[in-house]
């Protein structure tokens, strides 16, 4: 499972790296034009924060693929490291991508609402998948079992193509889409602080500080062998 953080937040980002196990940041144009900001020097200050090796996923925001190849290729040039290009899927995202494969640009194929389209997706060439699970939830639709399907349909078919389950609005969906057997999952920073967060961990902990200082005082483990 690879866990990537769903923002554009400098301050958000650089909390997460240095606590979580990241695999990388997505965003998307709305991500981005919450931070009102130069969008060169934001990507550019996300890549030094994360580092070279670390995944980082932009949107193109042109709609036909000429366009989005051409994107695609000055965004790599301008950002560098392990860079994908998100597309939404559609027949000019699908000619892109298809493009943009031959050229050894990775492709992140988002907006993923239905199986079809992801396996489409993969078939041109997608290196990833985005489906939405809580937009899909929203429709009274339910996002992790289309995450279920396109997992299958990929081991099915063989096919290489990760799916980064997207989209969350509550632990429980990134659970279940992980159970079954999501390869990746996006998340915004308030998500991420819930994934790990559970009162009895900390109830736990206190008692542990209260029993040490009943018997060791303010000592440490250090005070006591150093
Ligand atoms: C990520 O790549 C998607 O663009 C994002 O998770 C969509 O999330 P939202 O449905 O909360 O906007």
């Amino acid at each position: 499972m690879l866990y990537v953080i769903d923002t554009a937040h400098i301050e958000e980002i650089k909390k997460c790296v240095e606590i979580y196990p990241v695999a990388g940041v997505t965003t998307n144009p709305t991500i981005i034009s919450k931070e009102n900001t130069d969008f060169g020097t934001l990507i550019k200050t996300i890549r030094d924060i994360i580092g070279p090796d670390k995944m980082l996923h932009i949107q193109a925001t042109s709609m036909s693929a000429e366009k989005i190849v051409k994107e695609a290729m000055e965004l790599q040039q301008f950002v560098g490291g392990d860079f994908y290009v998100k597309i939404p899927v559609s027949p000019e995202g699908l000619k892109a991508t298809k493009i943009l494969k031959r050229s050894g640009i990775k492709v992140t194929m988002t907006a993923i609402f239905t199986q079809q389209q992801a396996l489409i997706s993969a078939l041109a060439g997608a290196d990833f998948v985005a489906p939405y699970i809580n937009r899909l939830d929203n429709i009274v639709s339910d996002g992790v079992h289309v995450v279920s399907e396109i997992v299958e349909q990929f081991k099915n078919y063989d096919l290489k193509t990760k799916v980064l389950a997207a989209s969350f609005k509550n632990v429980e969906q990134v659970h279940k889409v992980a159970c079954v057997g999501s390869h990746a999952v996006t998340v915004a920073p308030d998500i991420f602080e819930k994934l790990i967060y559970h009162p009895l961990t900390y109830y736990a902990i206190d008692d542990f500080e209260k029993d040490w200082e009943s018997v060791y005082g303010d000592k440490k483990i250090l005070d006591l062998i150093g």
